[in-house]
């Protein structure tokens, strides 16, 4: 919550109370040079409170629509198995699945399965989950022209304490970073704080792929940093990215399937985690708008 004397979310290092408090009627103008310099500037949207709805709509339904996904993942199963049934949930709910054809070369599957030592873009195949195996899914969604994107891991039978390290890390990772959200703190701060406890953990932070402003588009302004950066710009009420901190047990470096040109592999092969929300930053903090179940 931000207090009366804490500096202002527009980062004019005014007292809130001196500069953005709202007052009916005052700094309305200056909301909107703050959201014209920020879209020239970093292409970040500031969205309005009809974009938030939307947005919030769709990020609803990703979660639920990965959360009945994560269900189906048992051992035998196959991802691509795992891909046909979400894209008929996408159907049902009349949403369009974001990856599918996605990008260049374009993305050929519904969604993202990441295996093991798989840190993202993993594309769903004919393999079983075996036992041992740790599954990240990744789901983005396009409701009514709105984009929600999040995802999470799924453990299959005894997986062992390497993996499990780093699944409870990036976990910790997201979840601690989401926290400390609100107008006002600087982009950078979420590397720093994913950087830190990684660290702290014996772990490493993959820094090749980011997390990023979503909502209207499906990759918008800013880019967000999972380490240590020189991002240094305040949040602001509006603002809608996601936080997808990978996580390696191993060193931090990826290498990418020459193949397919999309799947990012760990360098020395050792295990990668990955958890993902969509958030609004809000006059007093954060929401989590894909509150899947953990
Ligand atoms: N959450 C992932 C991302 O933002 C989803 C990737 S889908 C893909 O990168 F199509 F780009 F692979
Ligand atoms: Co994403």
């Amino acid at each position: 919550m931000i207090g009366r004397n804490d500096p202002c979310w527009c980062g004019s290092k005014k007292k809130w109370k001196k500069c953005h408090y709202p007052v009916k009627g005052k700094h309305v103008e200056s909301v909107e040079d703050i959201k014209e310099k920020y879209y020239k500037d970093y292409q970040i949207i500031i969205k309005n409170e009809q974009q938030i709805e939307g947005i919030k709509e769709a990020c609803r339904v990703t979660a639920h629509i990965l959360d009945e996904t994560c269900k189906m993942a048992k051992e035998g199963v196959t991802t691509q198995e795992l891909n046909d049934f979400c894209h008929q949930l996408h159907k049902d709910h009349n949403a369009i699945p974001a990856p599918l054809n996605y990008g260049s070369p374009p993305f050929p599957r519904s969604i993202c399965t990441s295996l093991n030592e798989e840190i993202c873009h993993g594309i769903p195949n004919d393999r079983p989950l075996q036992d041992g195996d740790i599954l990240n899914i990744d789901v983005s969604i396009i409701l009514n022209g709105y984009y929600g994107d999040c995802s999470k891991m799924v453990c299959i039978g005894n997986i062992s304490q390497e993996k499990r390290l780093v699944v409870d890390v990036a976990y910790e990772c997201l979840m601690r970073s989401v926290a400390i959200l609100k107008p006002g703190l600087l982009v950078s701060h979420i590397g720093d704080v994913i950087e830190d406890y990684a660290h702290a953990n014996s772990c490493s932070v993959v820094h090749q792929f980011v997390g990023h402003g979503v909502g209207l588009e499906f990759h918008e302004g800013p880019q967000v940093s999972h380490c240590r950066n020189n991002f240094h710009i305040p949040l602001v009420p509006g603002m809608t990215f996601t936080i997808e901190p990978m996580i390696n047990a191993g060193v931090r470096d990826a290498v990418m399937d020459t193949k397919n040109h999309w799947t990012a592999y760990t360098k020395d092969g050792k295990a990668s985690a990955q958890w993902e929300h969509t958030v609004l930053i809000t006059e007093s903090g954060y929401e989590i708008l894909t509150n899947w179940a953990h």
